[in-house]
């Protein structure tokens, strides 16, 4: 197949690019575009077979249900009802990288909410993103544009390398400002329930739902008991081709810790990326570092993280180190996303 790539600089000039894509969605075809979070990858969420198309670009399993991705806060075509605290949230986080989960409305195909009664809802803010759903004329299903598995993409560049020759148009905007997926909260359920942290934060969250609860399982090691509510959240993602361990402990020992392992895998003549922060940096000589920024900001450790494990790709590193963070603010999601792509591989020090 053949994939048309078109890089959108300035919405009005380009205009007839974003046209071109919506016609494609609205003709049963797959986009991949950009959002704050990461790139998505849509398709007419009303349209079964267009809808089975994205399933198959990516290899995504069939039990993982879209999101489906609004450029109107009125949602009432799409859902049975808008509970008093969904709409509250919808008020204050929309557009912006929180998905809601309601109770769907027959008009949703089965394969887009993968035979759930309930589907995820968002209004992503960007520009581009919501000009293309404006003009496709359907609310549009998107995942991130991502081969399943692979860390999500927020920059164009990583959709042309995860699809291309697997979808029809790739539109192209900016880098994604969020960088890490929307967070994802339950509203079918009193309170309600985080099911995957991201760029809203638990804190700004409890601004508006004073006692709204998070989903157990998706904290700590998975546990064969706890099932998490998102079935997307089961799967292993985010994951660099390179094995990923995190170290956890004070600065002091995961400086130390870091470069007792770089040493030993030097001397067995391989390759070592470490990702840190700005102020750690310098106390790595050997090995390729990679700053994922300030320490004091963590949104641009958010920003930076999934391009730095691409990056970590690209030089062809047998192991990647990567320092933990608190899980506080948006450090919860930075967590929930580096703790799966290292499939829970973390050293305490
Ligand atoms: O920021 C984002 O949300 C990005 C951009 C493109 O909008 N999209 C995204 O989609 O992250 P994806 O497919 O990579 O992750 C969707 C997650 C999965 O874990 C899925 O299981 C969960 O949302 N999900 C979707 N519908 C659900 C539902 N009805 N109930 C529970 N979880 C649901
Ligand atoms: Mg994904």
């Amino acid at each position: 197949m053949e994939t048309k790539v078109a890089i959108i600089k300035d919405i009005n000039k380009d205009i007839e690019y974003l046209k071109e894509a919506a016609d494609i969605i609205y003709n049963g075809g797959v986009v991949a575009f950009p959002t704050e979070t990461v790139y998505g990858l849509g398709a007419n969420a009303l349209n079964d077979e267009a809808v089975e198309k994205i399933f198959n670009a990516k290899g995504r399993p069939q039990d993982n249900p879209l999101i489906v991705h609004v450029s109107s806060k009125n949602i009432n075509n799409l859902v049975k009802d808008v509970p008093e605290i969904a709409q509250k949230l919808i008020n204050r986080f929309w557009p912006g990288p929180l998905t809601i989960i309601l109770n769907k409305k027959e008009i949703i195909p089965n394969r887009t909410s993968a035979n759930l009664d309930t589907i995820g809802i968002r209004m992503p803010n960007d520009k581009i993103a919501l000009k293309l759903i404006e003009l496709s004329g359907c609310p549009i299903a998107a995942p991130s544009a991502n081969i399943s598995g692979r860390p999500s993409p927020t920059e164009v560049e990583r959709c042309v390398e995860d699809l291309c020759g697997r979808i029809d148009y790739i539109l192209g905007g900016e880098r994604s400002n969020v960088g890490v997926e929307s967070t994802i909260v339950d509203c079918t359920v009193d309170p309600p329930m985080v099911l995957r942290p991201g760029g809203v934060t638990l804190e700004m969250l409890q601004e508006v739902c004073e006692d709204i609860k998070i989903d157990k399982a998706i904290q700590g090691k998975p546990d064969k008991n706890l099932k998490p509510k998102a079935p997307g959240m089961k799967y292993r993602h985010y994951a660099p081709k390179a094995k990923l361990k995190i170290i956890k402990g004070n600065k002091q020992k995961t400086i130390e810790k870091i470069n007792e392992i770089v040493q030993n895998y030097i001397e067995n003549q391989k390759e070592v990326a470490i990702l840190s922060t700005d102020e750690l940096c310098s106390y790595f000589n050997k090995g390729k570092v990679i700053s994922l920024g300030s320490e004091k900001n963590l949104y641009d450790v958010a920003r930076n993280l999934f391009e730095s494990l691409r990056e970590c790709d690209d030089l062809n590193v047998d192991i990647i180190l990567c320092q933990a963070f608190d899980e506080k603010g948006v450090g919860l999601a930075i967590m929930n996303r580096l703790n799966k792509a290292a499939g829970f591989d973390i050293l305490e020090v």
